[in-house]
């Protein structure tokens, strides 16, 4: 842990040693040992009622008992964000017998009091280091308001954007995924909070992208897809994990033994809790295992759901469920066991209680901003760019910035850190007068009522403003009630009257840009015919419009990249990059191929895509050994150039296939990347080093297995990357 601490304060250039003390971790050797004699040590100074208290999460608002917390009754509290709140449920822990810490959780998803990108917009700098600050600088904030635990990072994997949550995801590739779960698991914990990887397992697959629905996941792709990003968080040092709602081929999460405790705590060794997600305790009963709220609550607990996070009902029906013997001691036990061990190794019984008058001081500082700004801009993905419309030309001297979403409502998704911090969030027209030239003209017409852009405010003033522009910068996209949880979409178009909106832009004749700030790859097949160019963001936080404003002037390249297909329509979903080969590929577009009859196989901007200011070119792939053992490595370099006259950061990504295997292997899958800087015209060589032992596969028993054989490899901007080499994968 302290070397892992050490390591990434070496990565991170704004922190201090001071704030790495912050940091929040499993403790080792002799240390772990006696926190593990101290958890026995109370467990045995508890009664049935306060071991019970330490399952019991509940809530800030209406029906939140204070009396609990003093009575010893309630372990974990969430929703708590102004520190003198949080400071009046520490006091009153201290009226307790046992005076046992609290365990203070919140959704800080992608910020606290300094919002960084949509972790979908974070996924898509495709910059590891990145995203740890991200996360760093939210458990720092949280932390300074006495949160200690935090419900990120969600992990799950999703192929379907009609799911509202793929904002809080990574994207559709199990390796980038696995890389940010790491990153945000480290940096959380880093910052001073405890990360909760969530929702285990499968929520990302509910049919139709239907939030809560039900899974079906092979075994194979269990393993393959959805397992590992978990695992990585895990290796990165999760302490908690959140169990998911949905029912898991026919068993909901939250009772999923097989899940939760043969493979969780069995296979993997998981030493922390697992709490249930919002109520999803007593929703058993509505899945259809449990006939009362009893039952639900004894079924969780034996499945491994430590905590009950809002469900009430481990609170009221656990002791009964003991005293009656349905549910052992030294099952209870070892839930509690897990809840203390953490709050020892979190280092709760140490701490001082929040320090209420330090705290808005540590709010949105100009080193969290500065990364926020950074993740804003390393988040912008180009999308389109006919013409070179951008960055906007010397010619242009008028813009009209078109769509209420050019100025923010509201940039917060969950948290809210009740007036802590400046919240100075830039508006666009203020960001791009700020950045281009004094004698361009910028004008501004929001047209919709609201920034979600449902009904029109002034249509005629937008398209009027557009006429007599220059350039056109069109801002709009999905608002909070139009994405998150309990946002999912059939239709994947701009919402509202928005399309009628940016077709009358486009009637005007001028250049229009598009500039999105959404939660999900919408279907933007009629705007890559008819706007000259593209700028897709996942909002981009407290710095969004500023990062954005510094791109269209050109004071930023862009070098997001794609981290979810985009589809052309809704009926292609799921489109993903790395899919199975079938026995009927593509080939001209005929009959009893493998295609749709009316639409293309391939989605609209594919994986990994995004364009740049620069050109960027791949040349002399190659590897180091052409045989390589199934035990081994190999490394493997391409030069990669930038042909422009501009600078600018390019991923540089590696796919691999191997085209004859036991079973079917996908067409290509990612298994490294580096984002690199390249002056203007300079050539650099990135070597990949591959080892053997991730070329495997799962089978319908979820087991792993590495096939002998041809590996053929890929390397480029993109998920289609072009420069080939291969190797041969040989038996040790
Ligand atoms: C979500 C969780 C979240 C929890 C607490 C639930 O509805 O599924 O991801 O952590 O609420 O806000």
């Amino acid at each position: 842990m302290i070397l892992r601490l050490f390591a990434a304060l070496l990565t991170c250039g704004f922190a201090t040693i001071a704030f790495a003390q912050q940091g929040v971790g499993w403790k080792t050797g002799p240390e772990a040992a006696a926190i593990e004699r101290k958890v026995d040590a109370l467990i045995g100074k508890m009664t049935l009622e306060e071991k019970v208290g330490q399952l019991h999460l509940s809530g800030r608002g209406e029906g939140f008992d204070i009396n609990q917390v003093k009575a010893g009754r309630m372990g974990a509290v969430m929703n708590f964000v102004v520190p003198q709140e949080v400071r009046q449920v520490q006091e009153a822990v201290r009226q307790s017998r046992l005076k046992i810490p609290l365990i203070i959780g919140l959704d800080a998803v992608h910020g606290f009091s300094t919002y960084f990108p949509l972790p979908l917009g974070q996924a898509a700098s495709w910059n590891p280091q990145l995203i740890e600050q991200a996360a760093y600088w939210t458990g720092r904030e949280a932390s300074a308001a006495g949160i200690n635990w935090t419900f990120a990072p969600m992990v799950d994997m999703s192929r379907d954007p009609r799911w509202g949550r793929v904002l809080e995801g990574a994207g559709e590739d199990v390796h980038l995924a696995s890389v940010v779960a790491a990153a945000r698991t480290s940096g959380y914990q880093r910052g001073g909070v405890a990360a909760s990887v969530k929702h285990f397992v499968g929520y990302g697959a509910g049919e139709a992208g239907r939030d809560y629905n039900s899974t079906w996941i092979p075994l194979s792709q269990l393993h393959d897809l959805h397992l590992p990003p978990f695992k990585a968080a895990f290796q990165a040092g999760a302490m908690t994990a959140m169990a998911a709602f949905n029912a898991l081929n026919g068993m909901p999460a939250t009772a999923h033994r097989g899940m939760l405790t043969d493979l969780l705590r069995g296979k993997w060794g998981f030493r922390g809790f697992v709490t249930s997600d919002f109520g999803s305790i007593t929703e058993l009963r509505l899945h259809g295992i449990a006939k009362d709220d009893a039952e639900a609550a004894r079924k969780a607990l034996l499945a491994g759901i430590d905590m009950d996070m809002m469900g009430d009902v481990y609170h009221k029906h656990l002791a009964n469920e003991v005293k009656a013997g349905r549910v052992p001691v030294k099952a209870l036990d070892e839930a509690v066991r897990r809840v203390l061990r953490v709050k020892y190794h979190l280092g709760l019984f140490e701490r001082g209680d929040v320090d209420v008058a330090a705290a808005p001081s540590l709010m949105q500082t100009e080193e969290a901003r500065k990364v926020a700004r950074q993740a804003a801009r390393e988040g912008v993905i180009l999308l389109k760019n006919d013409k070179a419309t951008l960055p906007i030309a010397p010619s242009v001297k008028s813009v009209a910035v078109i769509g209420a979403m050019a100025v923010p409502e509201d940039e917060r998704v969950w948290t809210d850190p009740a007036g802590l911090g400046r919240r100075l969030v830039q508006p666009l027209p203020d960001a791009l007068r700020e950045q281009l030239p004094a004698d361009v003209t910028v004008a501004y017409e929001p047209a919709f009522t609201r920034n979600c852009g449902t009904e029109f405010k002034d249509k005629e003033a937008a398209v009027k403003a557009a006429a007599a522009a220059d350039l056109v910068v069109a801002m709009l996209g999905e608002d909070c009630e139009f994405m998150g949880e309990g946002a999912s979409r059939t239709d994947l178009g701009l919402p509202g009257v928005q399309q009628e909106l940016l077709a009358a832009l486009v009637s005007t004749g001028k250049p229009v840009v598009l500039v999105l700030a959404t939660g999900r790859p919408l279907v933007l097949t009629w705007a890559d015919k008819h706007v000259a160019a593209i700028v897709q963001t996942f909002h981009g936080g407290t710095e969004g419009r500023a990062a954005i404003a510094e791109v269209l002037a050109g004071k930023v390249n862009p070098a997001g990249r794609v981290p979810m297909s985009f589809p052309r329509s809704v009926g292609q979903i799921p489109v993903y990059y790395d899919q199975l080969p079938t026995g009927r590929p593509q080939k001209i577009r005929q009959r009893y191929e493998s295609i749709f009859m009316d639409e293309a196989n391939e989605a609209l901007y594919p994986f990994g895509f995004g364009l740049s200011y620069s050109r960027f070119t791949y040349a002399n792939p190659r590897v180091s050994r052409e045989k390589v053992a199934m035990n081994g490595a190999v490394e493997i370099a391409v030069e990669v150039s930038n042909r422009s006259e501009r600078d600018g950061q390019e991923v540089a990504q590696l796919y691999v296939r191997q085209p004859v295997a036991e079973r079917s292997r996908p067409l290509r899958q990612l298994k490294g990347f580096e984002k690199v800087f390249l002056k203007a015209g300079e050539t650099k060589t990135v070597t990949f080093r591959l080892e053997a032992g991730t070329l495997g596969a799962h089978d319908d028993a979820g087991r792993y297995r590495i096939d002998p054989g041809l590996v053929e490899v890929y390397l480029g901007g993109s998920s289609l990357a072009e420069a080939k080499t291969r190797f041969e994968l040989t038996k040790p």
